[in-house]
């Protein structure tokens, strides 16, 4: 088994804000994400497919095919974006990176013919971040 990875980059803002939760609980749990009008971050993202080599090509995945469907799929909707509000598949989701990790994870789980999504690791600072497996 094999692990190909394609990393990128994107830009967005976002709220962390419950709204089963009254203001006072918000800001207890979010402090300084809850701010009203939202923050931003670099975010790198880390997808990682696994399969075998594919004898024809000498590929797992054809790595600017991968690029192409998380372009597609992930940055074009995301990228300079704010989560709460333009993000389809965040709709409706408490945009942690948890729950981000987990959107982009069902995004592109799919649409990954060639092997097959392995995780996706989601860095909001260089000293924060999740790795979801699925399941
Ligand atoms: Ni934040």
């Amino acid at each position: 088994m094999l692990y190909v990875t394609r990393r990128e980059v994107f830009s967005a803002s976002h709220r962390l804000t419950n709204p089963d939760l009254t203001d006072n609980e918000n800001v207890d749990i979010y402090d300084k994400c809850n701010n009203p009008y939202g923050h931003g971050h670099n975010y790198t993202l880390e997808i990682v497919v696994a399969g075998d080599i594919n004898p024809k090509t000498g590929y797992v995945i054809d790595l600017k095919k991968l690029k192409k469907i998380i372009k597609t799929k992930i940055i074009s909707k995301v990228d300079h974006r704010h989560f709460n509000y333009e993000v389809d598949f965040m709709q409706g989701i408490i945009p942690t990176t948890e729950n981000i990790a987990v959107g982009i994870w069902n995004e592109l789980v799919n649409e990954i013919k060639e092997g097959r999504l392995y995780s996706v690791k989601l860095l909001e600072t260089e000293n924060n971040y999740i790795e979801y497996k699925g399941g």
